[in-house]
């Protein structure tokens, strides 16, 4: 048997994708025998793709948009997180079984651990932008790690009622309300899409925005979003979104490699290029 590792990121659109040349970094930094290639799969083709990939010898997959929600029905095992978030990132081949995993969480929390100047999620509120998948993996988090109150609040408010039947004590917010429930909180995370290259810039006023809150937005594309640069003018601690994207890759490449990658100074130069 060879002892060449080969997994797949699947998604639809895909190219735009740094995850292959962060897991190939990777591979090459720890001298393993390995490949992580993207390819383009639209979501009725997905069981199929799966089923390939399996018959190829992959070791497993990585999954991104639209298809986190499909896989979790397509996996013969899935862990607590992914229960709880009703989405899975990663699977892993292991003797015919496919298992899934959502690192999504781990990545929220690591980045923010990492770059958020020795933030304490118990010390506030915080306020959760968007009610995608992205939202869910975070709200999951955020409860994970004793934030006392969760406020959610989406564009389309009934998608934000859902996740207060989803998870216990979240607070859904009305999105005309947002930039009045920013006075008390320790946190605020924009998952939505607003900000990103080519989408409009997050309208939210930030005229009360708590002066001590850490503001975090996902959006890594452009690094410094709008709404970091408003909250940095206003001398509020940020947190760029590409440690989340950095963060989830490594328990992910464990699983395939055995191996708990390092992010480094080299990496993070190269994603940013
Ligand atoms: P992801 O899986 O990355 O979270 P998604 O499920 O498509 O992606 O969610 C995108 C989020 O951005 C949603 O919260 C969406 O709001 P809706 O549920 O109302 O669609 C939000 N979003 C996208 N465009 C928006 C806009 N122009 N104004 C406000 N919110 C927007």
């Amino acid at each position: 048997m060879s002892d060449f590792i080969k997994v797949e990121l699947v998604g639809h659109p895909v190219s735009h994708s740094k995850s292959p040349l962060i897991h190939n970094y990777w591979i090459q930094k720890y001298g393993l025998q390995g490949e992580y290639i993207a390819l383009d799969v639209r979501p009725e083709r997905l069981e199929g793709a799966l089923k390939q990939c399996i018959d190829q010898g992959y070791k497993g997959l990585q999954f991104t948009i639209p298809h986190k929600e499909l896989v979790v029905d397509l996996c013969d095992e899935i862990d607590e997180t992914v229960k709880a978030v009703g989405a899975v990132n990663t699977v892993i081949f292991d003797r015919g079984k496919i298992k899934g995993f959502n690192s999504d969480v781990f990545g929220f929390v690591e980045n923010i651990q990492e770059n958020g100047g020795g933030f304490d999620f118990a010390k506030g509120p915080t306020v959760v932008l968007g009610a995608g998948g992205a939202a869910h993996a975070i709200v999951y988090a955020l409860q994970q790690q004793g934030v006392p109150e969760i406020r959610v609040t989406n564009r389309t408010y009934k998608r934000a009622e859902e996740f207060s039947e989803k998870f216990k004590d979240v607070n859904v917010i009305p999105w005309e309300q947002r930039s009045a429930i920013l006075d008390d909180i320790a946190l605020l995370v924009n998952t939505t899409s607003l900000g990103l290259e080519g989408q409009p810039a997050l309208d939210i006023d930030l005229k009360n925005l708590n002066s001590k809150a850490l503001v975090h937005d996902i959006v890594y594309a452009p690094l410094q979003t709008p709404l970091l640069k408003r909250a940095q003018a206003r001398g509020n601690h940020t947190v760029t979104g590409i440690g989340m994207l950095l963060h989830q890759a490594r328990p992910a490449f464990k699983k395939w490699f055995g191996v708990l990658p390092d992010t480094d100074t080299e990496l993070l130069r190269m994603v940013l290029k």
